[in-house]
């Protein structure tokens, strides 16, 4: 089976009822991202954090996955499909993506302030001040916050330099090391991207820019896809 790695940004969630972030004046519902996605703001006001990030949580426990998810995970049936996303929600797993690789990290994990290999499930939406780790600490979402190491970077790079097919799907690609990720695309290898936006890159042989939202935009990457199977 040929190996296709999707890189996928908060567009493919926008479907769902999840807002992007570059849209709105640099503003992430209403937030300065700053404020509430930066260590910074996590020491000056943890409890904004934590209220942002329930509210983030909340939301995400009444959003499902759209067509442009389920798509993705239906060409499993066709080929090794791996996901990096830059999305901290968990549709692409709700919609049966099976290797989903997360690079900013999981709304719906935690993890310790004293040791970074102390991750847990939430159970619920809500993260309180006061809920500590099995070592006393507090517990942070457990999400990469602007200025901090992007750990699954490495076997994103693998995964990219393996592909045979690579697509991209509602990313700006503007926050690296995400947006460096084409950088290791082999040579020759095919790209498609799909974003509603006007495309960022200069046509080239290798690269098929498709125009759309994400839902019908994987429609159409299907059916471009399936003589390739
Ligand atoms: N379908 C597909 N793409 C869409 C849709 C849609 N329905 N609606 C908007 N888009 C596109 C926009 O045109 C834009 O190119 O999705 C992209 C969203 O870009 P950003 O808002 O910049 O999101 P993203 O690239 O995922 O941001 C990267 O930045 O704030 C941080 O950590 C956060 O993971 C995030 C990272």
């Amino acid at each position: 089976m040929k190996k296709l790695v999707v890189l996928s940004g908060a567009g493919m969630s926008a479907e769902s009822g999840i807002k992007t972030f570059r849209d709105h004046d640099g503003l992430w519902e209403n937030h300065d991202v700053t404020q509430v996605a930066s260590p910074e703001g996590w020491a000056a006001d943890p409890h904004l954090v934590l209220e942002f990030y329930n509210q983030r949580r909340k939301q995400l426990y009444e959003t499902r996955p759209n067509e442009g998810h389920v798509g993705l995970a239906e060409l499993e049936n066709f080929f090794d499909v791996h996901v990096i996303t830059q999305n901290i929600d968990d549709l692409h797993e709700q919609a049966g993506s099976s290797k989903v690789l997360h690079l900013h990290g999981e709304l719906k994990k935690v993890r310790s302030t004293v040791d970074e290999s102390l991750v847990y499930e939430l159970e619920g939406w809500q993260l309180n001040w006061g809920d500590k780790c099995e070592k006393g600490s507090q517990l942070r979402p457990h999400i990469v916050w602007f200025g901090e190491a992007v750990p699954a970077i490495e076997p994103a790079i693998e995964l990219t330099q393996q592909a045979d097919i690579f697509v991209v799907v509602g990313t700006s690609l503007n926050v690296y090391p995400a947006a460096g990720l084409l950088n290791y695309v082999s040579r020759g290898v095919p790209i498609y991207l799909i974003d509603p936006a006007q495309p960022m890159f200069t046509p080239s042989s290798n690269i098929t820019f498709i125009q759309e939202k994400a839902t019908t935009g994987v429609k159409k990457l299907i059916n471009m896809l399936k003589p390739q199977q």
